[in-house]
């Protein structure tokens, strides 16, 4: 039987009412455990720019984006253990990249563990080329054309 995919806007109430899922969702960001007010922290343009998953109505990723000067910025995403390598990671960064383009922004930035080796693979595959370091962090960018 097909899965029913549904892509919609991160809220505060699906936070809220699902901060367990999101917890556990998370859990793979070793190191980097977020509480409710993480979640729920106002940055720029946030609320337009993020997304939940459901798949058959189980909450299996998200996707939180926001506005930093002339880009966007993936602040977090995650795809849920079991609904991994489903495209669910693609239907996420794609929504991202459009809001990208569609704002005329310069590009999409984000920072990922250096050893997350996984997630690095994932962002190659839409071209996200690296641009520095902090730390442990790589930074990258998804440039768009002007
Ligand atoms: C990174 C992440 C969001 C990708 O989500 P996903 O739904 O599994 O990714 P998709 O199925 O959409 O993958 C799209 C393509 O990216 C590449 N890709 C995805 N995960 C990969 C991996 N672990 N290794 C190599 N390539 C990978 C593949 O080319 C894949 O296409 P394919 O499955 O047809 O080969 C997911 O692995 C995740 O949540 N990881 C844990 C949290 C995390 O590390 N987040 C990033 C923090 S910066």
């Amino acid at each position: 039987m097909e899965i029913e995919i549904n892509i919609v806007p991160l809220t505060k109430d699906i936070i809220t009412c699902n901060l367990a899922v999101f917890t556990e969702m998370s859990s793979q960001l070793i190191g980097d455990y977020w509480t409710l007010d993480h979640y729920l922290a106002e940055l720029d343009r946030k609320w337009d720019l993020s997304s939940v998953v459901y798949a058959d109505n189980k909450l299996c990723g998200f996707i939180i984006v926001s506005e930093k000067e002339d880009s966007l910025h993936v602040n977090r995403i995650v795809v849920a253990k079991e609904f991994k390598r489903h495209s669910i990671g693609k239907l996420l960064i794609e929504k991202a990249i459009r809001d990208t383009r569609e704002l005329n922004k310069s590009g999409l930035t984000l920072k990922v563990d250096a050893v997350n080796n996984g997630a690095i693979n994932f962002y190659k595959k839409f071209n996200f080329e690296q641009t520095g370091t902090q730390g442990e962090l790589l930074l990258m960018k998804l440039k768009l054309p002007e």
